[in-house]
């Protein structure tokens, strides 16, 4: 996507990627021969995005090292550049030289976060405790997601929202002068509202404190020390306290940024589900607070190891190894949605073809996400013929072997378009999809790479 030749080639490639959804309808077919290979997927998006935020408020230097170039993370880019930051490419290596906490500007004109939720709702963070005004919009999908989650408890640090109704996008931010510090209880499970609130904290002085009534990601965490922060985390019950000081001084820091295992999740899932595969995903990552999939594959009976787990720049990764498996059905308990929140549409797939009826809980979240994931889901499984049932905030799948030979609409969802690509390796006859062109938002090279591996995906 990006040219290596000079910088402003850089923006204007990104840029143009970026409006560039020409849609891609796309048909998965069984492969003939089991999948096989050693691949990596593309770096983590939430790191990414911190990286380059944290990046951006630090003085000095920072080299980021395998940063996702997918259009969401781009967004984040372009935007601290309009704020003011440097953000250039050397070689592989992004270097970003920040402007210091309280040291960004106003931009010129709208930041348009795309498709993006996570860029969106962190970068609020940040405007709220910097005395700019800003406006900021998204995608006709990012348009249509809450903002309240954010502007609520933004706003108590002197920060006033004007967004349209329902708390959408478009919306004006005029961040505070002296920005209070929060002390704030998280209504929903959101590392995204977490990493607002503490955004916010960094630029006001005294202590923000969070408090996460079921834990989530805790990059935001890690980052903000290995920029230099003061971050400390008690267990509550089964929560967490988050202590930030604010007004550190954030130093530039090297980051390497491991595979995604959200990313990962649809390769492992394919190759569970296609007879006699053996597929190894490196570096990816596997901190604790993300690896829910993991632990419902595993109960359901996967063949997942982990080969040389290792810490790299304060995150666990390990090589994961996954061969075909005949899985059975899973109860996944609601506790565990934080830690696999943007897997359930792939783990739907891999339930519509184990043993028996699956049920997966508590998914209200899914109805905020790029889509209504919940129906969208349910809506995938059913086109390839798959039994499922919505039971409130539940999601039965009934297990066997779906005949496929539907048409997903993927409601510009590069989750959906993806999960919808590995069902139709194993259905018996091909998956339809209507767009798969918002997988660049998440995972650019996905299908190239699911080809190498053996799937089959071809214009329909
Ligand atoms: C993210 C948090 C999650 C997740 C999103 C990335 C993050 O969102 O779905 O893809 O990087 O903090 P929520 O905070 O809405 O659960």
């Amino acid at each position: 996507m990006l040219c290596c030749c000079c910088q402003t080639c850089i923006v204007m490639l990104s840029a143009c990627a970026m409006e560039s959804h020409h849609i891609k309808p796309f048909k998965a077919t069984r492969p003939s021969s089991p999948l096989s290979g050693e691949v990596s997927v593309p770096g983590d998006k939430s790191i990414s995005h911190r990286a380059l935020m944290f990046g951006a408020l630090a003085v000095g230097q920072t080299r980021i090292s395998g940063l996702l170039e997918g259009e969401d993370v781009l967004r984040t880019a372009a935007a601290m550049r309009a704020l003011g930051a440097e953000i250039s490419r050397d070689g592989a290596d992004w270097l970003v030289a920040g402007r210091g906490i309280g040291g960004l500007t106003a931009p010129e004109d709208v930041l348009d976060m795309g498709n993006s939720g996570t860029a969106a709702r962190l970068l609020a963070g940040i405007l709220a405790s910097h005395d700019i005004f800003s406006v900021m919009t998204g995608d006709a999908s990012l348009r249509k997601r809450p903002m309240k989650r954010v502007i609520e408890p933004l706003k108590a640090c002197g920060a006033v929202f004007t967004a349209r109704p329902g708390d959408r996008l478009p919306m004006s931010i005029q961040g505070a002068r002296d920005a209070l510090p929060l002390t704030y209880t998280l209504p929903v499970a959101s590392a995204q509202v977490k990493s607002a609130v503490l955004l916010a904290g960094l630029n006001a002085r005294g202590i923000t404190e969070v408090t996460e009534p079921e834990p989530t990601r805790d990059h935001s965490e890690n980052m903000l020390r290995h920029f230099g922060a003061q971050v400390q985390v008690e267990t509550l019950g089964k929560g967490r306290v988050i202590r930030l000081t604010g007004q550190p001084e954030l130093r530039g820091a090297d980051v390497t940024v491991p595979g995604d295992p959200s990313s990962a999740a649809f390769p492992i899932v394919a190759g569970l589900l296609v007879p006699g595969s053996r597929l190894t995903i490196l570096a990816v990552g596997l901190n604790p607070l993300r690896t829910g999939l993991f632990e419902c594959l595993r109960e359901m009976g996967a063949e997942l190891t982990i080969r040389n787990p290792r810490m790299q720049g304060g995150e666990s990764i390990g090589d994961v190894v996954v061969d075909y498996t005949q899985l059975a059905a899973v109860d996944v308990p609601a506790e565990r949605a934080p830690s696999m929140i943007d897997e359930y549409p792939i783990l739907a797939i891999a339930c519509a073809f184990a043993r028996g009826t699956s049920r997966l809980r508590g998914l209200a979240e899914l109805r905020v996400k790029e889509s209504d994931r919940l129906a969208a889901t349910a809506a995938m499984l059913r086109a390839g013929g798959v039994l499922v049932e919505i039971e409130g905030d539940d999601l039965i799948i009934h297990g066997g072997t779906p005949a496929g030979g539907g048409l997903v609409e993927t409601h510009m969802d590069h989750r959906l378009a993806m999960s919808a690509l590995v069902f139709g390796q194993a259905t018996h006859a091909p998956m339809q999809i209507d767009d798969a062109s918002f997988i660049e938002t998440s995972f650019p090279g996905f299908v190239t790479l699911m080809r190498g591996l053996g799937a089959s995906i071809t214009a329909p």
